[in-house]
């Protein structure tokens, strides 16, 4: 997601910089965002000047301590609370009051998250899709305590990326996800269950209901570790059992096979 994030942002003009937790990680993003852009070229979505204007706008660092000349941040790093709120509190002490802070957490509490920083009204939740230069969708969730400047300006960068908006409060899972995840979850149980194979769910749910991909290949996309976290996080907050994990899922995170990213989730990807 951050390196959707950062292409999207370079794209449409921005000065971009981009942390990785170090320098192998970063190289493989950047390789992976340039990697985009030559598809895009390729498919006469974009001219070879404008796609290295786009890559001669970002930067790469390992160091969070140099995004004290920035005005917005996005944190795109694991669905992890602690993790978040960790990096949220860093980065507050290193950017200057005016910096907004958003978090692309797909069902985290934004509140929870700013409450580790000193401005409350400059953080709230940008929720990109993915991918995010193909997905035209953006999530604004704004706090309690977000300011309406914060949220004005949220609401006009993610237009200036061509995106559209739509506004949800700071509640588990917002709109997209708050529905997707029980659609996810009960396509695994019929996995568990044996009441039809993973072949067929997909290929009915997609021909059935005329969308681009069934609930596990869709899973699989999304990164299996992210849906288990995004269920368990709803289901602690709701307590609503449709989106308590199925222990299917819990076993294949455990094993590693997280989906696309790791070659292998429900379906397997060379
Ligand atoms: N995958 C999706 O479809 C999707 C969609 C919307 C939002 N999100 C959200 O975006 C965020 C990232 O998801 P992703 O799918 O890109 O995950 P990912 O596993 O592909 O990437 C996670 C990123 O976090 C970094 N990271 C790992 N440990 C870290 C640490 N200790 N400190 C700092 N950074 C660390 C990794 O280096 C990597 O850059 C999550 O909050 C997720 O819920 C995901």
């Amino acid at each position: 997601m951050g390196g959707g994030i950062t292409q999207v942002c370079s794209q449409s003009g921005y000065p971009v910089l981009v942390s990785e937790i170090n320098d192998e990680l970063l190289q493989k993003g950047l390789a992976g965002i340039k990697s985009s852009l030559d598809r895009g070229v390729q498919r006469g979505r974009l001219t070879p000047p404008d796609r290295d204007a786009a890559l001669a706008r970002i930067r790469g660092t390992t160091d969070i301590g140099e995004f004290g000349d920035c005005d917005l941040v996005i944190e795109a790093a694991v669905e992890n609370l602690d993790l978040k709120k960790k990096i949220f509190g860093q980065i507050d002490k290193v950017c200057p009051r005016h910096t907004i802070l958003a978090t692309n957490t797909s069902c985290l509490s934004v509140i929870e998250i700013a409450s580790a920083t000193k401005r409350e009204d400059r953080v709230l939740g940008m929720h990109f899709f993915n991918p995010v230069p193909a997905m035209k969708l953006l999530e604004i969730a704004r706090t309690t305590a977000t300011s309406d400047e914060t949220f004005n300006t949220a609401k006009s960068f993610g237009q200036s990326l061509g995106k559209t908006i739509v506004i949800a409060q700071d509640s588990p899972g917002f709109i997209v996800n708050r529905l997707m995840v029980p659609q996810i979850l009960g396509a695994i149980r019929l996995v568990e269950s044996g009441a039809a194979t993973k072949e067929d769910i997909d290929t009915g749910m997609t021909l059935g209901l005329n969308i681009p991909l069934g609930p596990l290949a869709l899973a699989d996309f999304i990164g299996l570790d992210t849906v288990l976290a995004m269920a368990g996080v709803i289901y602690k907050k709701l307590g609503d059992t449709q989106y308590d994990p199925p222990q299917l899922l819990k076993n294949m995170v455990a094993a590693g096979r997280l989906g696309r990213k790791t070659g292998r989730g429900f379906f397997e990807y060379k």
